[in-house]
């Protein structure tokens, strides 16, 4: 199986996320096999998109979360709002949030290990900058990063780990890494996911590629075996653009059967 995770980010309001909804579930509409989608909306959008996609196989997803339950935290959501609004899937230490917002690898420790404890799947993005790659330090990065985030979670043998790795210097910048070095690096997550995880099958690892994902790498990134699949910002809110990375995903899956 193969995952596309749509990640729109804050670029679309109520009513054109729920065009968009409609337009993406036609992407995938009619075809043998359908990959595992995920679909992410600004958080406004919710509970119009959960609408669109109940009696679809995609998944609605939600783009960060406090790691507290409720509470005097102006502006947060809590997991609690997320499930009224029938959401099971986060992304969270996204690297714009990390970047730009401040999120730490503690705040991510925390929201990581509040959503498996409500049961959420969390989507735990990982990824080194531009310098930390050039001085050599990428592995070292993501490793911390896996291993802080996953520090206080325990976990059953039926619970899924979902890791996208998405180099900062990737996103948004038409520059996505090369196919070898995704390669390099998602072997080495799934080392470090089994350290960490002894207990868990290496089926229950999920390691997605994201950072400038188009029509035109698509196909050359889900045909690894060791991409899970691919976390999509930008062509994900372009439809015509969207429907190709479907068509690579679906040529893809059916090669395989
Ligand atoms: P991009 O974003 O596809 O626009 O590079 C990916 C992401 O930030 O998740």
């Amino acid at each position: 199986m193969k995952t596309l995770i749509a990640n729109w980010k804050m670029n679309v309001g109520i009513r054109e996320s729920v065009a968009l909804a409609r337009g993406t579930l036609l992407t995938v509409r009619g075809r043998k096999v359908i990959p595992d989608l995920i679909i992410c909306p600004p958080f406004v959008a919710l509970a119009e998109v959960r609408k669109v996609v109940a009696r679809s196989a995609a998944k609605l997803g939600a783009q960060n979360m406090s790691w507290e339950p409720s509470g005097a935290l102006t502006g947060e959501i809590s997991s609690r709002m997320l499930q009224e609004l029938g959401v099971a899937h986060v992304i969270l230490g996204h690297s714009e949030r990390r970047h730009q917002l401040g999120e730490t690898n503690e705040m991510i420790q925390k929201k990581i290990s509040h959503a498996f404890a409500e049961s959420f799947t969390p989507i735990l993005c990982v990824g080194e900058t531009k310098e930390q790659r050039d001085v050599g330090e990428a592995k070292q990065i993501v490793r911390t990063q896996l291993a802080s985030a996953y520090s206080e979670v325990k976990l059953y043998d039926n619970q899924m780990v979902y890791v996208a790795y998405e180099p900062v210097w990737a996103i948004g910048t038409s520059d996505a890494a090369e196919v070898p070095d995704v390669l390099e690096m998602h072997e080495y997550i799934r080392t470090i996911l089994a350290e960490i995880f002894p207990t868990l099958p290496e089926e229950n690892f999920h390691v997605l590629y994201g950072g400038s994902v188009e029509a035109d790498n698509a196909y050359l990134l889900l045909r690894e075996r060791q991409v899970d699949g691919v976390l999509v910002g930008g062509a994900s809110v372009r439809l015509n653009h969207f429907h190709k990375i479907v068509d690579a995903c679906v040529d893809v899956l059916e090669a395989q059967q």
